[in-house]
This record gives structure tokens, C-alpha cells and sequence, in this order.
């Protein structure tokens, strides 16, 4: 991949955008230290810019990536308990690792594009994931561009979608999942009760930079209020189509240790899957957002 410097005098670290239409890799940043106000100033202002961050080589503690988090805001626990770090419940392990024939994580998390957790109806501003253990095969992960999915979108689908609201479900895969991976567990009557669907807003402001962005993925938005079903299933395999074209599309190449950071407002991602046997262990923290709209 080659990649284009930034230069900006004086700064304590370095930005190299992607070749990519997204994403940038910062250099020069330890993160096992708490940032100063003006480097966190700069990297706040990186992550609005490229919407998807990657810091190499980070070997932070659980504890240090949900300091680091906590800057940006509140983390939110995800509805599966089971797969919280134990003495970390910020942290979700995402992982297809076994261990006495029990999932230590999530093993299938991202299998479906999606931006997390727009199914409640406060979704999250951003994610950061740091690898722990990675398979010598496979294992990407992809970012599509919804900013530039709005743009690029043709003038009359515009129109026909700006003020249309549509409905996300954490169930609405669930089901699918667990046939495909019988060890995703059974969901408690209060788990359940915490992922009721929700509306949200098909086109979405960023509440920071004002840019329009499509806010619908193939994982949780089930339908397009008051519309017939056929139509809403046809106009929304429309937008899930348009939205991951390659020309939105990063595909990130896993190094040891990275620390990545995306903005769940501006980017849907997928887990692009690893063969079975290799082991693949990441830590995610999931910071809170606004109400879309
Ligand atoms: C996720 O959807 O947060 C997981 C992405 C990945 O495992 O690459």
C-alpha cells in the first residue's frame, strides 16, 4: 500500500493517509502512556478526517485501551456478557478460539457488514480493536466508506431515501448465526429485552463534521418504515450493494500488536474470516455516540 505524508511542523507524530478511500496510519505514538491534550487534540481530529485510525505495534495493557477509549467518550458493554474479558467487562473478545471446547470470544462477530451497535438507540461513535493473536492466513478486516456511499449515490435514490427512517435489529441474524456457529449462545429473556428494535434515520448527519452518511447495513436493518415489504427489501439490497462497491472499500491487513480506531457514524466494516484451525484473538472497546439523525 503506498501511502501519503502529512507533514505539520513541530508535531510529535506522523500522518499517513491510505492509499485507500479511507483510513490513515498515525506514526510516532506510544499509546502505553496517556496522550497530551494537543497530540489527543490532533488524533480526535485524524479520526473525523480518515475515519478509520491504525497505530502499529501498540503492546498495551486491557487496562491502557480502556483509557485510551474513555477519552472519547463513554464505553458501552456488549449484550453478550459471555464474552467480556473477566475483570474487564469494557472489553468483548473477539476470537474463534476454544479452550475445554467452550468459545473464549466471539468467533463470528462481524461476518455481516454492519457499524456497531445500531441496533439501540444510541449506536456507538467508534470502535477500537487490538490484536492479540493472529492467524498466518485470512483474518482482514473491511471498512466501507458511507460518506462516500451517500455521495456517490444517484440523484434520485437521494431523494427517495433522505428523510426515510428504517428498522435495526440485533435478532434479526441471530438466528442464521446460530445455525451457522451452534456454539453462539441461547439469549436470555433479559438479554433479549435489552436489543428491542429500533428506528433510525437511513441517511445520518455526523453530528461533528455535518457530512451526510448512508446508515444502513445487511446485518441489522431488517426493513424501510412504511414501505411494502418487497420494496423495502429491493431498495435496501440496493443500498447495501452500492455501499460496498471496491471503490469504498479499505481492506485492513492485520499486523502484531496494531491498535485500530474507526468511526462507526462514517464506516460499516466486515470480518472477512480466517480456515478454522489458525487462532484469532482481538480486544474490542466500544465507545457510546449520539442519537443518529
Ligand atoms: C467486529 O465486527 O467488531 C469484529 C471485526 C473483526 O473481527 O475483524
Amino acid at each position: 500500500m503506498s501511502a501519503v505524508p502529512v507533514a505539520e511542523a513541530n508535531a510529535s507524530f506522523k500522518i499517513q493517509l491510505f492509499d485507500a478511500p479511507l483510513g490513515a496510519e498515525l506514526l510516532g505514538l506510544d499509546l502505553t502512556s496517556p496522550l497530551n491534550d494537543a497530540d489527543f487534540s490532533r488524533v480526535h481530529q485524524a479520526h473525523l478526517d480518515h475515519h478509520l485510525l491504525v497505530f502499529r505495534d501498540q503492546k498495551i495493557t486491557p487496562a491502557q485501551q480502556i483509557a485510551f477509549s474513555r477519552r472519547f467518550g463513554e464505553l458501552q458493554i456488549h449484550v453478550l456478557h459471555q464474552f467480556q474479558l473477566p475483570g474487564h467487562p469494557e472489553i468483548l473478545i473477539i476470537s474463534n478460539i476454544k479452550e475445554n471446547g467452550e468459545p473464549i470470544g466471539l468467533g463470528d462477530a462481524g461476518h455481516f457488514w454492519h457499524s456497531d451497535l445500531s441496533y439501540v438507540e444510541v449506536p456507538s461513535l467508534g470502535s477500537m480493536l487490538h490484536a492479540q493473536e493472529l492467524p498466518a492466513e485470512g483474518g482482514d478486516t473491511l471498512f466501507a466508506n458511507m460518506h462516500l456511499a451517500w455521495d456517490t449515490l444517484d440523484s434520485h435514490l437521494r431523494n427517495k431515501i433522505a428523510n426515510l427512517k428504517a428498522e435495526h435489529s440485533y435478532l434479526a441474524q441471530y438466528a442464521e448465526l446460530q445455525r451457522r456457529n451452534p456454539w453462539r449462545p441461547n439469549l436470555t429473556a433479559e438479554q433479549i429485552a435489552k436489543v428491542k428494535p429500533v428506528l433510525q434515520p437511513v441517511v445520518r448527519t455526523h453530528p461533528e463534521t455535518g457530512r451526510k452518511a448512508l446508515f444502513v447495513s445487511e446485518h441489522f436493518t431488517t426493513r424501510i418504515a412504511g414501505l411494502p415489504e418487497d420494496e423495502s427489501r429491493d431498495l435496501l439490497q440496493q443500498l447495501f450493494d452500492h455501499s460496498v462497491k471496491p471503490e469504498h472499500v479499505y481492506r485492513h491487513r492485520w499486523q502484531p500488536h496494531d491498535l485500530i480506531f474507526w468511526d462507526n457514524r462514517s464506516l460499516m466494516h466486515l470480518a472477512a474470516g480466517c480456515p478454522e484451525n489458525l487462532r484469532r484473538k482481538l480486544y474490542r472497546t466500544t465507545i457510546e455516540g449520539d442519537v443518529p439523525f
